[in-house]
């Protein structure tokens, strides 16, 4: 399999990030190829303070190896180090339908906010679309509210071939579970940086707890019977405990005689202890940064000489001449 995702540096990576997108780029290691990149050119979209992007794919890098990406079996790299995605980009967007583009979630809500997009949001599905497709890549693991753009890269693959003759690899997403939509602690939308509901997955244990004590609940007493199955509570708990686990909680919550305030400090211990030996890592890695800088660039060195093979195919196929050496 070759596997490839990136990620947005846009702020600390969040429970929702881990559940639904670095767990699995985790089991996917040691594949083929299992390539992950901090999209630091994605997050210009949005992000214009140049400290808070460094500090942020910093971070990023720091996380993802904390949380288990091992050097050895993936290749890990910043975006913007392989050069030739912007030169695909522009090469995919001769060819990219103006419809395939409007009809994208990120643009189509701004717009129907009133907001004015630029045409880096606009055209975001086409760099999103040469970051799979300069790698040859066949497998994307994303989370559920990324399948339509990797419908779009296969558009776009499909448009370039029928143009030119098979060039493009169409790759396929891979969802780990599609309903697997991570609550904030506003206890009712997904958890999501936008929302400001979100649970950071490094933070300090007082204030992890102190985000998980905040998680909305609805209103019964304690004595109340309650249901596991609308709690957001019960949600995040889940996805932490083991099957015995999860049973047991359930059964307390529809015998009444527990509050909200018991459950939290359960999903607050399952929490702790899945990330104690990720907390350690960080540390380790805080103290020497050089380590992860050295992981980047040979992660980008081993990518790019991916890119620029597929690159070169692709300027042959559309008719420009080999770069001169
Ligand atoms: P945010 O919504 O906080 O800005 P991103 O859009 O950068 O997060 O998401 C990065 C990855 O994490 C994506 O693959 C996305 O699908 C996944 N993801 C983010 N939030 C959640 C969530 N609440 N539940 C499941 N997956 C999520
Ligand atoms: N758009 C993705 C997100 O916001 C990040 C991303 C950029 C990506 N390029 C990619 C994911 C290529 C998978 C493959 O989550």
């Amino acid at each position: 399999m070759k596997v490839l995702s990136g990620i947005q540096p846009t702020g600390r990576f969040h429970w929702g990030n881990y559940f639904g997108a670095i767990r699995q780029y985790i089991a996917l290691q040691g594949n083929e190829q299992s390539f992950y990149f901090i999209a630091d050119l994605h997050a210009l979209t949005t992000l214009r303070n140049p400290a808070e992007l460094r500090q942020n794919v910093s971070d990023a890098a720091m996380d993802l190896l904390a949380l288990g990406l091992e050097p050895e079996r993936s290749t890990l790299f910043r975006q913007s180090d392989v050069p030739e995605v912007t030169e695909l980009t522009w090469l995919l967007m001769t060819i990219t339908q103006m419809h395939l583009l409007e009809k994208c979630h990120a643009y189509k809500d701004k717009k129907a906010n009133g907001i004015a997009a630029d045409a880096g949001l606009f055209t975001y599905p086409v760099l999103m679309a040469a970051d799979i497709l300069i790698y040859d890549s066949d497998t994307v693991p994303v989370g559920a509210d990324q399948i339509q753009h990797i419908e779009v890269t296969r558009d776009v693959a499909q448009r370039f071939n029928s143009l030119y003759g098979e060039t493009l690899l169409l790759p396929n997403a891979f969802v780990l579970d599609a309903s697997a939509k991570v609550p904030g602690t506003d206890g009712d939308r997904k958890m999501s940086k936008s929302y400001n509901n979100t649970i950071p997955i490094f933070e300090s244990p007082k204030r992890l707890r102190k985000l998980i004590m905040s998680t909305k609940t609805d209103s019964k007493s304690l004595e109340d019977e309650k249901d596991p199955d609308t709690c957001a509570v019960f949600s995040l708990y889940r996805l932490f405990a083991t099957l015995e686990q999860q049973q047991e909680l359930a059964a307390r919550y529809r015998a009444g005689g527990m509050g909200y305030g018991e459950a939290k400090q359960a999903l607050y211990d399952v929490a702790m202890s899945h990330f104690a030996d990720a907390f350690d890592r960080r540390q380790k890695l805080e103290a020497s940064p050089d380590i992860v800088e050295d992981v980047l660039k040979e992660g980008a060195r081993r990518a790019r000489a991916r890119a620029q093979e597929v690159v070169e195919r692709v300027r042959s196929a559309c008719g420009l001449l080999a770069r001169p050496v």
